[in-house]
């Protein structure tokens, strides 16, 4: 049973500055939510309460936007403009959070690592907030746990990608699983390759399902890719002993990490909403 989801979210957000000088990245809104209230929303979907945050300077705000506050409450309380919390409010009801602070970026594995006290020795869930996912019925989270109750090993997801975006994604090798055609047994996988290295066009996109076993091959892990310790590097070694498999899921996916992404993220829901012009 997967209970915890780990959040990395301590990155400078460098292309959205100066946006993100003072505001934490997952905490730009898509219309009036929150990229990691999304995030947050999309775990609860799939049965989890308890969210561990991997936070870092200068991300207070993420801290104090999933408590209470008293005054804001109070203010709105009976008024008219209630009901504009009634989402956050059932978020901080039913769901708990802990949080532990990266004090280096040393990359994404790194984060995953820096979370292990959150964690402890269970299968958890990983969802990168600034991969905005939309998806008709289960989440893109609650897809990938269905897939690791059969299997019971890592779990990522993949989409295709144009070959020309190979670099900008972990990429799998895999095999289909006998009368699948969306499930991939991983033998192998390569951080960020150039289109003339890369063994596909089956990129991970930024949900997982990792066992626990992830934390001791972190900390062995020597610096990969842009001298970052990544979680690809981690996959490999499960890979080769059979323990990852690939799941292409069933959603819309926006890159939220790039302004493109987040403005075509912003359009979509607008026009869902009503709100385009
Ligand atoms: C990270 C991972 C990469 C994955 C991507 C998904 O890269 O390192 O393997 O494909 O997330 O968004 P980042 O986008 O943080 O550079």
């Amino acid at each position: 049973m997967i209970r915890k989801c780990l959040f990395p979210a301590a990155g400078y957000g460098t292309r959205f500055l100066p946006a993100t000088k003072a505001v934490p990245k997952e905490m730009l809104p898509i219309l009036t939510k929150p990229l990691l209230q999304y995030a947050v929303e999309e775990a609860m979907s799939a049965g989890i309460s308890n969210m561990a945050i991997v936070t870092g300077r200068g991300k207070r705000a993420i801290e104090d936007h999933f408590d209470n506050s008293i005054e804001l409450e109070s203010q709105l309380r009976g008024s008219k403009n209630e009901h504009y919390l009634t989402e956050i409010k059932n978020v901080i009801e039913h769901a708990s959070f802990t949080y532990v602070r990266q004090s280096q970026m040393l990359g994404l594995g790194h984060a995953i690592l820096t979370g292990e006290p959150l964690i402890g020795n269970e299968p958890f869930g990983v969802i990168l907030a600034d991969d905005f996912c939309i998806s008709k019925e289960d989440s893109v989270l609650g897809q990938l746990i269905k897939v690791y109750d059969e299997y019971k090993c890592s779990i990522i997801a993949i989409e295709e990608v144009p070959i020309n975006e190979v670099r900008s994604y972990g990429i799998v090798t895999g095999t289909l699983v006998d009368g699948s055609e969306d499930l991939y047994h991983v033998s192998d996988l390569i951080e960020k390759p150039s289109a003339e290295d890369a063994p596909s066009n089956l990129a991970i996109i930024g949900r997982y399902i990792l066992t626990p076993d992830i934390f001791e091959i972190l900390k062995d892990l020597k610096p990969g890719k842009n001298g970052e310790i990544q979680i690809t590097d981690a996959l490999i070694a499960q890979a080769k002993k059979g323990n990852v498999i690939a799941y292409k899921f069933k959603a819309k996916r926006f890159d939220c990490g790039s302004i493109e992404g987040f403005v075509e993220a912003t359009n979509y829901l607008a026009e869902l909403n009503g709100f385009s012009s």
